[in-house]
């Protein structure tokens, strides 16, 4: 090729043509940069506060003002048509849908009323409305710790800057009904001056610093899940730690895996209950969702739990999180297509096929626990002493262990396939094995035939042949929403009426 000036001296307008061609070109990245400063400047607009919104403010609403399209999806967590084939948002009742459940959990509160979450939004209700709270007429009643409240409200952060954390976790549930009142929200994770990610409750950073980790460290992506991990993971409450409190605790100084915990568990002796037919000193996972999600394929390539429950939104030209928190089979297009090429349809069988996988198997281990707990209680009533059932009720203690740490980790089946399914198979061998024993003791002391298997088709059927007083419970409950709940509002009201609208400060 000739060199460009010869063939400008040939053919001047050459020139014009590239002259003109540039000024396009430059013209062109100039609209481009000054749309680029436009947006960045809206950004900066979108997320700086209309009005001041004080450390910490727990009310949603006053937030919401601010930043409106945060806040309406995180609104939309009130929408429980959605279901899939085993979660959704709707309220199931998960005893009636598996009465075995209620032998399982047979001396526990869990036996009286456990449904399937819900949407952030019902956080507050949820909790006022379970039989497990109870009906306390007074500040000191009730079977449950004020501790019950940590995962539940923006209210936490702001009760225990005031009070001290020991002493947030002191006392009964009651004693905190009027001051916990709003449901999940915006404080519980974002710093209100910058609105960057950030963790409120301190058993969180506490577990980290005696794995020997600094939280403050995290990377952003991290933090798109340690803000969850606040909430969805396994812990227990400390009595141990100050006295009269049970300090909310996450037992993963041993690691997070199934054994790693129990072997944490059984090495401090701690048990959450007595069984009440087996006697055997049960552990109950609450949701390790955090540990097994660690654990699987996407955690491993770096896929944070925002990325599917809280994915990008447009609306009118603005990238935004959907705050609408929920299962992501309602939202496929955003939640996996973004990484995956795959159809809607492949995407949620892919998620079925391993929740269909892991329930057959879960089901199985399910069915040896209960024949468990019947035939150690069998053995009981035949005379079996302590010495002779000690093994046998550490076997039941740690097969329920992992039935219930795969069963609570919501989302696990899908999560974390393999480790899920690994943690029911050893399950299922510590059973047998459990039942092996059983069996030679009951020869032993005579009895060589079938323990009958109860009829607990129903969960009233299930409640009634464990003998819990139901109906009393239900209409205890009744009681208590007719007349302490309203008081607990009223006096909620009248606090955060005198902070005025702009915050929890007097302006
Ligand atoms: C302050 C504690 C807390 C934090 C933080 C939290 N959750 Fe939850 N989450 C809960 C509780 C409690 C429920 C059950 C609410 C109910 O059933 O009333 C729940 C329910 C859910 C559900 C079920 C909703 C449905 O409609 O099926 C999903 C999904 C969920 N959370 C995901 C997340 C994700 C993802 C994060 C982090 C971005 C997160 N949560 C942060 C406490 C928390
Ligand atoms: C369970 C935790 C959680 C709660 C509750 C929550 N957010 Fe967020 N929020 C996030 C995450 C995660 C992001 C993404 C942040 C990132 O990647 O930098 C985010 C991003 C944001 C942003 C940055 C702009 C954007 O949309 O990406 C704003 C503003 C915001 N949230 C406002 C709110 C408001 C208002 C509320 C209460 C109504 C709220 N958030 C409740 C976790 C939460
Ligand atoms: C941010 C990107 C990202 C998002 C969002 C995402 N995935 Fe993935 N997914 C991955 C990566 C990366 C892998 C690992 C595959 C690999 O490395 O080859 C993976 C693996 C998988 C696998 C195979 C792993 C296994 O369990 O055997 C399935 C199934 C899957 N994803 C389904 C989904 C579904 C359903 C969603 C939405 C709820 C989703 N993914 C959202 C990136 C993503
Ligand atoms: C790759 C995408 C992906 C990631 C990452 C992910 N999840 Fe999920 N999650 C799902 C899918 C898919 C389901 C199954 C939903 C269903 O069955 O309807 C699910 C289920 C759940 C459920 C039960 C939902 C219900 O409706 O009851 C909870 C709670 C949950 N996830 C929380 C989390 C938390 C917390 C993290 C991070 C520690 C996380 N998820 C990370 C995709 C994801």
């Amino acid at each position: 090729m000739k060199p460009i000036n010869q063939i400008i001296q040939k053919r001047p307008w050459v020139a014009w043509i590239l002259f003109l061609v540039t000024m396009l070109v430059v013209f062109l990245l100039g609209l481009l940069a000054s749309s680029i400063t436009e947006r960045r400047a809206e950004a900066v607009f979108v997320n700086t506060p209309t009005a001041e919104i004080s450390d910490f403010e727990p009310r949603n609403e006053v937030w919401g003002e601010s930043y409106p399209r945060e806040f309406e999806t995180y609104y939309q967590t009130a929408d429980s048509t959605f279901l899939s084939k085993y979660n959704g948002g709707g309220m199931i009742d998960m005893l009636e849908v598996d009465p075995r459940l209620v032998v399982m959990w047979a001396g526990y509160g869990f036996a009286k009323d456990y449904n399937q979450g819900r949407g952030h939004f019902y956080a507050i209700d949820d909790l006022r409305n379970s039989l497990r709270t109870g009906a306390p007429m007074k500040d000191t009643d009730g079977p449950m710790p004020s501790t019950c409240w940590t995962c539940k409200s923006p209210d936490v952060p702001r009760v225990m800057n005031e009070k001290g954390v020991a002493e947030f976790y002191k006392g009964k549930w009651a004693r905190l009904g009027s001051e916990v009142v709003n449901p999940i929200g915006c404080a519980d994770c974002h710093d209100p001056k910058t609105m960057n990610l950030r963790i409120t409750r301190p058993a969180l950073v506490e577990a980290f610093e005696r794995m020997g980790k600094d939280i403050n460290k995290s990377t952003h992506q991290e933090m798109r899940s340690l803000v969850c991990a606040q909430c969805h993971v396994e812990y227990y409450f400390n009595k141990n730690v100050e006295k009269g409190a049970a300090y909310l605790t996450f037992p993963w100084d041993k690691g997070m895996s199934v054994e790693a915990m129990e072997e944490y568990y059984d090495e401090m002796g701690f048990k959450d209950w007595t069984h009440k037919l087996s006697k055997a000193p049960m552990l109950k996972a609450q949701h390790p969702g955090y540990e097994v999600y660690l654990t699987g394929v996407h955690a491993k390539r770096g896929v944070s739990c925002a990325d599917c429950h809280m994915p990008y939104k447009s609306e009118g030209g603005q990238k935004f999180t959907d705050h609408k928190i929920q299962s992501p089979l309602n939202n496929v297009a955003n939640s996996c297509q973004v990484c995956h090429r795959e159809e809607t349809k492949q995407l949620v069988a892919d998620v079925y096929e391993r929740q269909d996988m892991i329930i057959e198997n879960r089901d199985k281990l399910e069915e040896l626990v209960v024949r468990s707990h019947v035939e150690a209680k069998k053995a009981w009533d035949l005379g079996a002493k302590e010495d002779q059932m000690k093994d046998i009720l550490m076997g039941i203690r740690h097969a329920q262990w992992r039935w219930d740490y795969a069963a609570a980790s919501h989302g696990g089946s899908f999560h974390s396939p393999v480790e899920t399914s690994r943690v029911i198979s050893t399950g299922i061998t510590i059973a047998q094995e459990t039942r092996i024993k059983l069996a030679r003791l009951l020869s032993d002391l005579g009895y060589n035939k079938e323990v009958p298997y109860p009829d607990i088709s129903t969960k009233a059927k299930a409640q009634k042949y464990i003998g819990l007083p139901v109906e009393k419970l239900k209409a205890d409950k009744e009681v208590f929403k007719k007349k302490i709940v309203p008081m607990w509002d009223k006096k909620a009201e009248a606090r955060e009426g005198s902070w005025g609208k702009k915050g929890n400060k007097k302006i």
